[in-house]
């Protein structure tokens, strides 16, 4: 694989994820470096369709094992066509969300067993992981309140408070077991240093 690295970002809803990626992106590329910036689910045309079909409301309800397959079928897919090919031409990655989102939504949130997303994080993905992963996070009241500003809602911001804290606590459990790759980021303070936090990480992997 090429010098290109690959950064994640994660967080619950409403606290800033688009903004800091633009922030991230502009930020590298004033660096000199190559971006792809990218989604999940999603960033092909077959993952995108497999993003409409999970988070389109629909009356039928959907099995947590549908939910936890298609999550890991876009990525395949996302894997295979974006995120190594880019990474080989030597262009930075960033996605917004990748696995972490999975052991957040479907294992904290779905409560679904940890060890099934393992072996399926394992299957799809090797051992390949980000190369860093920036956590947004906040009280879950912060993220809510932000979320009904907006107007359409999606399958997953239909859920409740404690469907939110389970994700919330899931991506903490996530940083807690991955320390080296997953840094956590104060999202309940001003944007100016949100991004001060973020350009320090940033600055910490552009010297490896
Ligand atoms: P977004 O709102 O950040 O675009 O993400 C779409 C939704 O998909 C969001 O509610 C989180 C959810 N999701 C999962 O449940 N599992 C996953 O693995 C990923 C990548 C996203």
């Amino acid at each position: 694989m090429g010098s290109g690295k690959f950064i994640t970002l994660e967080g619950g809803e409403g606290l800033g994820k688009s903004t800091n990626l633009h922030f991230i992106k502009d930020f590298l590329e004033n660096n000199g470096l190559s971006v792809r910036v990218t989604r999940e689910p999603g960033g092909t045309p077959l993952a995108e369709q497999i993003r409409c079909l999970l988070l389109e409301e629909r009356s039928e309800s959907v099995a947590e094992q549908t939910e936890l397959l298609l999550m890991f079928s876009a990525r395949a897919q996302h894997l295979k066509e974006v995120i190594y090919p880019a990474l080989a031409q030597g262009q930075w990655v960033i996605s917004d969300r990748f696995t972490d989102a999975t052991y957040a939504y479907q294992g904290g949130g779905r409560a679904i067993d940890v060890s099934l997303i393992q072996q399926l994080e394992t299957w799809v993905q090797g051992t390949f992981r980000p190369d860093l992963t920036l956590l947004l996070d906040a009280p879950i009241n912060i993220g809510m309140s932000r979320m009904k500003e907006r107007v359409i809602s999606d399958r997953f911001e239909q859920e409740q408070f404690p469907f939110f804290e389970r994700v919330r606590q899931a991506y903490l459990l996530q940083a807690q077991k991955n320390p080296d790759r997953i840094q956590v980021v104060n999202a309940n303070q001003s944007l100016t240093a949100v991004q001060s936090d973020i350009v320090s990480h940033l600055l910490s992997l552009l010297k490896k």
